[in-house]
């Protein structure tokens, strides 16, 4: 069960835009986060759900598949909801691991729910935080993109040392390489 799960949970760049997020199905996916482990259970994490305008400005506030020429969904084909990562920084540094934890239990209960994601590093922070008049105490630490994939995504073994670039082919599709497991194992 959580194998396929994981196996479905593929970052997702094409979507539906007419499926936003529901106020319910955020507040389920925050759920799942809060439940999740942190260091020290410090829960310093909060979240924000970003959608109609809020989506465009979000849209123009991040970078879209570097390894491909022209990554970026299309008008048509943008997500219509993005869930926002929040640490506040009153309450000491973000723990990246926790943050991890927090983004890929809500992930993965996206996908359950039918949707996919997408989790972005590339942010104009500054630009974003500004745009939407968050408060001084709150650092964007990721952006999700969340909704109802228009892509297929598959996952392509390859050994070691192979390319590790995703690409595209004409049939809408999204290659993932992900390197075999006897490959990543260190035998000690
Ligand atoms: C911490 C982190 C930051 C990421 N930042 C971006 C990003 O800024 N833009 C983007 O298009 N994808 C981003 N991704 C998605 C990765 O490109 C994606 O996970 C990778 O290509 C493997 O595909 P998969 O998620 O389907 O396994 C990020 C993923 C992670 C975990």
């Amino acid at each position: 069960m959580v194998k396929k799960l994981i196996e479905q949970n593929r970052s997702c760049r094409r979507y539906d835009p007419s499926r936003a997020l529901s106020k319910e199905e955020f507040r389920g996916l925050v759920e799942l986060a809060r439940l999740s482990p942190c260091a020290a259970n410090r829960q310093t994490l909060r979240y924000a759900l970003a959608d109609g305008q809020r989506a465009d400005i979000v849209f123009d506030s991040i970078m879209w598949a570097g390894y491909l020429e022209d990554g970026a969904p299309k008008e048509g084909e943008r997500p219509a909801s993005y869930i926002l990562l929040l640490h506040d920084k009153n309450l000491g540094a973000a723990d990246l691991v926790s943050v991890g934890i927090a983004i890929q239990s809500m992930l993965l209960g996206a996908v359950e729910m039918g949707y996919k994601g997408c989790i972005f590093g590339s942010i104009d922070r500054k630009r974003l935080k500004t745009a939407l008049g968050l408060a001084e105490n709150l650092e964007i630490v990721n952006v999700i993109a969340i909704g109802k994939p228009a892509e297929n995504i598959v996952i392509e073994d390859i050994r070691l040392g192979d390319s590790i670039k995703y690409y595209r082919t004409a049939d809408r599709t999204h290659h993932v390489p992900k390197i075999v497991t006897s490959d990543l194992i260190v035998e000690l």
